[in-house]
């Protein structure tokens, strides 16, 4: 790529629910992009979608859609990402990938840029993994207190939104909460899972209940969701031993991650500690005065871009260790967001080559 030439990007996956978050972010941030080019399944070519204002057709995936891209951004299925991120790659644009797909290959780096940005740079796969995003909604502020105090264990327990799941989630629980709301269910046994007949992705009733499951079933009983959390917060952090324990579970709740999260440091920890490392890290907002009600909710963090902490206290048993309650927009920096700002990064890198 010429230095005076913007880079073009592909938006691989622009009509799902992360990407449409993306054309949103893509038109509100500082423009570094020349061509955007918006790709999706054959079912969505044609189609038209509007990003920084203007309405730009989608077009079929394939390899020539890769033609004189710089950077390809996948916000597809794990496995249209395991096929298509190294063919991207192999056309010479970097793919910035938000599937599952290889986020473990010690190949391919797992970025967040507040925290671990230098490791973008070394990819040999030609491909940087995007975090999942329960993980992201946490790891900006354990990052800060991380580079403080030194973390030797988290113990998290998450409540993820319907959206974590794509467009299906959200249709199952706009749909079920339809068949529901306005009636006395919810007394009895079984009534609920009745009423809302179809469960979608998920494996009971999502409206009016939390699901303590998420994802696929793992060994020894763990879930694909808790394992993500274990080995990619250790991958970022880089710390290939820290003890992580995660239990993932999933509420009625549109777009938005929260997380308890109980973390052990090498070091005592005090709350003013804590809370001047959360009032300036970038990428946080610290909301703690519960006197005053002052809490993050997924209500008020819904559309907005920062990791909001809250209910910061000292473990009462354990002066090294912090609880914690975490919000972030599971669709924002826990997906578009991030991916976007890896994106810049690699832009920048590009334009300074
Ligand atoms: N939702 C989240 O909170 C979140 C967070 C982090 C990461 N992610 C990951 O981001 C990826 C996208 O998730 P999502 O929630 O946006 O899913 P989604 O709403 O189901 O959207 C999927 C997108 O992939 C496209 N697609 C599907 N099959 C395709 C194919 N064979 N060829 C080309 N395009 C294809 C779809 O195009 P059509 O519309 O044409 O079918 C659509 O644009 C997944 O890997 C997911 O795990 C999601």
């Amino acid at each position: 790529m010429s230095a005076a030439k913007k880079p073009t990007l592909a938006v691989v996956g622009a009509t799902g629910a992360v990407g449409t978050v993306m054309l949103g972010i893509l038109s509100e941030r500082a423009d570094v992009w020349g061509e955007i080019r918006l790709i999706a399944s054959p079912r969505s070519a044609g189609r038209k979608l509007t990003v920084r204002g203007e309405q730009v057709e989608v077009i079929a995936l394939s390899e020539e859609a890769f033609e004189g891209v710089d950077i390809a951004m996948f916000d597809v299925p794990d496995e249209v990402s395991a096929q298509w991120a190294p063919i991207a790659a192999a056309k010479g644009a970097v793919a910035v990938d938000n599937s599952g797909a290889f986020r473990m290959d010690p190949d391919v780096p797992l970025v967040v840029p507040e925290v671990n940005a230098h490791a973008a740079r070394v990819r040999p796969r030609g491909i940087i993994s995007n975090p999942n995003c329960t993980t992201l909604s946490m790891i900006v502020a354990l990052g800060a207190l991380h580079a403080e105090f030194g973390l030797s264990e988290l113990i998290v327990s998450s409540y993820q939104a319907v959206s974590g799941s794509g467009k299906e989630g959200i249709d199952t629980l706009r749909d079920q909460v339809a068949k529901v709301a306005g009636t006395d269910l919810g007394s009895q046994p079984g009534d609920v899972r009745r009423a809302v007949g179809d469960l979608g992705p998920y494996p009971a009733p999502i409206a009016f209940n939390v699901v303590p499951f998420a994802g696929s079933l793992k060994e020894d009983g763990w879930s694909s969701e808790e394992l993500k959390v274990r080995n990619e917060s250790r991958k970022i952090l880089g710390l290939p031993d820290l003890r992580v324990t995660a239990t993932c579970v999933r509420v009625p709740v549109i777009t938005t991650h929260s997380l308890t999260v109980h973390a052990r440091f090498e070091n005592e920890v005090t709350v003013a500690g804590a809370h001047e490392i959360l009032s300036t890290a970038p990428g946080v907002v610290l909301c703690d005065n519960p006197a005053e009600g002052e809490f993050p909710t997924p209500a008020d963090v819904v559309g907005t871009d920062p990791t909001w902490v809250g209910r910061v206290r000292r473990s009462l048993d354990d002066p090294k260790a912090l609880e914690l309650f975490v919000c972030g927009d599971n669709l924002r920096k826990g997906a578009a967001l991030n991916t976007a700002q890896i994106a810049e990064v690699v832009a920048a890198e590009l334009a300074a080559a």
